[in-house]
């Protein structure tokens, strides 16, 4: 294997934050990976792994770690039946290449998923998830690789504890697993979801007259096109924080003083809050610290105005973090996962 040291990350993550690896490397195969694993002078290196860097903010100038790129490669057609098609992709494909093909194909549930970046091998890590759909609702099954132990698991869904950008392998199982394949299950016969903000009203812009996967597709490329910024323009990693939920009775009191306030009922009886929304109020949008700053078309999302350090834009984070706890009482989460 060709083991790089000093190794400058700046390319490799969406923000465009040059922290610098002390080891990094490639992995094109599980052979790659097993001959890292077994190789006696790298067992004890504390390990990271690097998809597509999207949703990552390096804080830390220089990284102990051997950084593992995964670009294990593949999407094949594993079984069918009448009525679904298995694909499964190695975890170092484009996220958004695996849609397109499936779109080509007519295989229905991942079209709303359009234009997320990133490698599929991360798409389970938070349970990616836009315009009313998550991964987990085409999720069959994915392969994963124990860094310790060195033996391969399959994880169904149930076992990945999926929930609102959450999984397994972002709590108990963090920094244990290197996702090596992930498997969707798709429909050949597609049940379009359009109901989520925008979808309808794009598709009529369009002048679509009859529903498609790839009609669907195409409108959620053209909305999220509109509202986020393209990373090789101007660095961010989408959504910095999640959206908050908060039992309703907090959000009762809330809306008495913010009748405005943007919100969305869940099943579970708590209400969601729009990050984007408390964080606009808070005076944030367009607005920035040094060379970090907070999008003008979409508050959720901050962005790098230069040569940004990790550690400025996390200090952005942190303000505005207190700052929408003093005003609304929420907290909010980072999406983003910080190094
Ligand atoms: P990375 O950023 O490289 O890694 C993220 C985390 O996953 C790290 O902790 C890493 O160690 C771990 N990881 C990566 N690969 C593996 C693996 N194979 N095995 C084990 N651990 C692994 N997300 C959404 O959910 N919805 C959106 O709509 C959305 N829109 C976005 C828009 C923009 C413009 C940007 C920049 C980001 C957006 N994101 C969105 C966030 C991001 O694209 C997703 O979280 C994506 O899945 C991250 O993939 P990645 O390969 O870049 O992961
Ligand atoms: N809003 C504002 N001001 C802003 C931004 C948003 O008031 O600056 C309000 C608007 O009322 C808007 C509402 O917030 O209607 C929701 O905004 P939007 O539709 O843009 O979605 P979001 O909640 O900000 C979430 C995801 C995105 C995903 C979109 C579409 C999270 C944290 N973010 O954003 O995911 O693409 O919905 O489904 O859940 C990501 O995770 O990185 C990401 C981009």
């Amino acid at each position: 294997m060709n083991i790089l040291s000093n190794f400058s990350l700046r390319q490799l993550n969406t923000f465009g934050i040059g922290a610098v690896a002390r080891f990094y490397t490639e992995l094109f195969s599980e052979e790659d990976l097993l001959e890292i694993l077994h190789d006696k002078n790298l067992r004890q290196q504390a390990k990271f792994i690097l998809g597509g860097g999207s949703n990552l903010l390096f804080v830390h100038e220089k990284l102990d770690y051997l950084v593992l790129k995964n670009s294990i490669p593949g999407i094949q057609l594993t079984r069918e039946d009448d009525q679904h098609v298995y694909i499964r992709s190695g975890a170092g494909e484009n996220w958004n290449d695996l849609v397109t093909y499936c779109i080509q194909h007519n295989y229905g549930g991942i079209e709303n998923l359009s234009l997320i970046p990133g490698k599929t091998g991360a798409s389970p890590m938070q349970n990616i998830g836009a315009y009313g759909v998550e991964l987990k609702d085409c999720f069959h099954e994915l392969e994963a690789i124990h860094l310790q132990d060195k033996r391969k698991d399959v994880f169904r869904t149930s076992d990945c504890r999926f929930g609102y950008r959450e999984s397994v392998f972002k709590r108990e199982l963090k920094d244990q697993y290197i996702i090596t394949s992930v498997t969707l299950k798709l429909n050949k016969h597609p049940l379009f979801n359009t109901s989520y903000g925008a979808i309808q009203e794009e598709l009529e812009r369009m002048g679509t007259t009859a529903l498609s996967v790839a009609a669907i597709g195409q409108a959620v490329c053209n909305i999220r096109r509109s509202k986020l910024p393209d990373p090789l323009v101007i660095g961010n990693a989408g959504s910095f924080f999640k959206n908050p939920e908060i039992p309703k009775n907090q959000f009762e009191s809330l809306r008495n003083n913010f009748p405005n306030i943007v919100h969305y009922p869940l099943a579970n009886g708590n209400v969601k809050l729009a990050a984007g929304w408390l964080i606009e109020q808070c005076g944030w949008k367009g607005k920035s610290r040094g060379n970090a700053g907070v999008h003008s078309l979409q508050a959720l999302v901050l962005v790098n105005l230069g040569n940004a350090t990790g550690q400025e834009i996390f200090d952005l984070s942190e303000e505005i973090l207190q700052g929408v706890f003093e005003k609304f009482g929420v907290r909010l989460e980072r999406e983003v996962n910080i190094l």
